[in-house]
């Protein structure tokens, strides 16, 4: 189990981090999409964690990559732009206050997974985490 998170982390840090960072500067669309995959697959392995063995150094390296990759949320957004693949919706940028409340919710929980030291705070994290996505996602992403 440790070593297979292990891997997932380090794939996780190895693939998506170089190409997040080549996309921003091509196409802020892409770029923000790559974000959001990542939160989701960072999530995913915090998720596995909580159902399982808690291992506090997997913890610790996918909640603070959650962490950081919840700052840079206001800023992915921040351009108006859109394309036919994107779920994005126009309220972003009319709210984009709240929708940077709403980042900054997910900054806050995924500093709560950060600080879990066993399995029953981790969970108490994800359902903060869980909230955050929910939060957002009903007013900012199209529902398919
Ligand atoms: C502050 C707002 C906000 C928060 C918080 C947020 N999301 Fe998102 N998410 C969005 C928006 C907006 C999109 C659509 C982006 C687009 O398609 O341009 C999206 C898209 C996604 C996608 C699809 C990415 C793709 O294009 O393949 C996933 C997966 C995702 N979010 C997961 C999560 C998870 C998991 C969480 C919580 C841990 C979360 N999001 C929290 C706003 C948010």
């Amino acid at each position: 189990m440790k070593s297979t998170l292990a891997a997932l982390i380090a794939l996780g840090v190895v693939a998506t981090v170089p190409q997040a960072f080549a996309e921003s500067h091509a196409d802020p669309v892409a770029a923000r999409m790559e974000l959001m995959k990542d939160v989701g697959a960072q999530t995913k392995i915090l998720g596995t964690i909580a159902k399982a063995d808690f291992d506090a150094d997997a913890v610790q390296a996918a909640a603070s990559a959650l962490h950081a990759d919840a700052q840079q949320i206001p800023a992915k957004f921040e351009a108006n732009e859109m394309t036919e693949k994107s779920e994005a919706l126009p309220a972003i940028w009319e709210n984009f206050d709240d929708f940077k409340d709403k980042a900054m919710a997910l900054e806050v929980a995924a500093k709560s997974a950060m600080d879990a030291t066993d399995t029953a705070t981790l969970g108490a994290a994800m359902g903060q985490i869980g909230g955050a996505c929910k939060a957002c996602h009903e007013d900012y992403r199209l529902k398919k």
